[in-house]
């Protein structure tokens, strides 16, 4: 098979799907690794990398006329749907729950759409394809990194001639994959590091990594299915941002990466809190979107000051701003999941497997994946 990389269009991605280290396994079964030139760019990596590790570098007609598979990053744009061909297999973070009307027009392109982001976290054997879990470890390590730029003083205890100066207090919300790298991060810094979590479980994990579990009264313990939290009840979330608001205002960074999967993210930081905070204090909002973040101020891309000097980030694409690391997990996660797909080198799909049923998005023409498929039925419903 021939397998294609792209150059990826949205603004400020940086990441590359392959890079130079993942082309070997691929040639070595057989197959011909393409990539447009100059796919490697922002992520540092010359074209003439890719191709001492066994690719061809070609043009971006070459690569869609050629192309068997192609690997992105995130999804394509209408122009480059309209590049593919029927039968041709496109495989990136495609979103298509976010944008299922995308999803559709790959299906009616005739292309198998394999997504990323709708895999089943929780098969062990699925861990390794695993490009949300990679991808958010990335931004939960560069979080902290920002927020230690943008605070004016230090994160460790540093004892000088001059001084001594305080350690940070660092707050982290939210112990998931990325929040336990921020924890992790930030006590590597030498903060002072709490964090907090509504499933109990995570205590044990952000106390193994050196942070002190808060407990709030108000919620006890919040698991949910498939290891994600369930969303809380109304009185619930009142009462836990007003418990979080006494313990926010006497931090000086903030870190939140809290998420319920097709909710909008909980607010956990409120005006009211931030207000609380002390001049200098930094936040920064990983969860931040278009459909609201964890904090009530965040400004997707954006970064404000507020009137009483706290500083509030709330950066949407981290991973893309640490391109060659985030893009070598990146290449690694794909190419797990091709390697899913390929049976006697060819692709193969067998949709009694949990991971094909998650992944593939469209085939044949049709959009096969349920939960996007539930979110076009309406509109469908309306046109006829
Ligand atoms: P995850 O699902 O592993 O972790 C989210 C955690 O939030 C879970 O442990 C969950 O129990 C917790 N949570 C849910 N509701 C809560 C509440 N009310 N209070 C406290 N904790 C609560 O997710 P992951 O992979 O760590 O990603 C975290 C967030 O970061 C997501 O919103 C994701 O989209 C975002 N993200 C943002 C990036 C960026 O560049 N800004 C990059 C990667 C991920």
């Amino acid at each position: 098979m021939k397998v294609a990389t792209v150059k990826e269009t949205a603004p400020n991605e940086r990441r590359v799907a392959l890079v130079p280290e993942a082309i070997g396994k691929l040639t070595a079964a057989g197959h011909e690794v393409l990539i447009q030139a100059g796919a490697g760019d922002g992520a540092s990596i010359p074209d003439a990398d890719f191709t001492e590790a066994g690719a061809r570098v070609v043009i971006e007609d070459a690569l869609y006329a050629e192309a068997d598979v192609v690997l992105r990053v995130q999804k394509p744009t209408p122009e480059e749907i309209g590049k593919l061909r029927s039968g041709q297999v496109v495989m990136g973070l495609l979103q298509p729950l976010i944008d299922p009307q995308n999803a559709q027009a790959l299906a009616s392109a005739g292309v198998t759409a394999i997504s990323l982001d709708t895999l089943p976290r929780t098969l062990s054997r699925a861990q390794t394809m695993d490009a949300l879990s990679s991808q958010a470890n990335v931004g939960g390590y560069k979080a902290v990194v920002m927020a230690a730029d943008a605070y004016g003083r230090y994160f460790p205890l540093l004892t000088t001639a001059a001084g001594t100066a305080k350690p940070a207090n660092v707050l982290i919300l939210g112990v998931g994959v990325a929040g336990l790298q921020a924890i992790a991060t930030a006590k590597r810094l030498g903060a002072l590091v709490k964090a907090y979590d509504v499933r109990s479980e995570t205590k044990e994990q952000a106390e193994s990594l050196g942070a002190q579990f808060l407990k709030l009264e108000s919620v006890a313990d919040a698991t949910g299915e498939g290891g994600y939290a369930r969303e809380l009840t109304d009185e619930e979330k009142a009462a836990q941002q007003a418990e979080l608001n006494k313990h926010i205002s006497s931090m000086d960074v903030v870190i939140t990466t809290a998420q319920v999967p097709g909710r909008r993210p909980p607010l956990l930081v409120t005006a009211d809190a931030v207000n609380n905070m002390k001049a200098g204090s930094v936040i920064v909002d990983m969860a931040a979107s278009a459909l609201g973040g964890n904090v009530e101020l965040s400004q997707p891309d954006d970064t404000i000051v507020t009137d009483n000097g706290v500083t509030i980030i709330a950066p949407t694409n981290l991973p893309a701003t640490m391109p060659g690391g985030a893009s070598g997990f990146y290449a690694r996660n794909i190419s797990a999941l091709l390697a899913h797909f390929i049976e006697e080198g060819e692709m193969s799909f067998d949709f009694e497997d949990e991971i094909t049923v998650g992944t593939v998005i469209t085939h044949d023409g049709k959009v096969v994946h349920e939960a996007t498929a539930a979110l076009l039925a309406p509109a469908e419903g309306g046109a006829a």
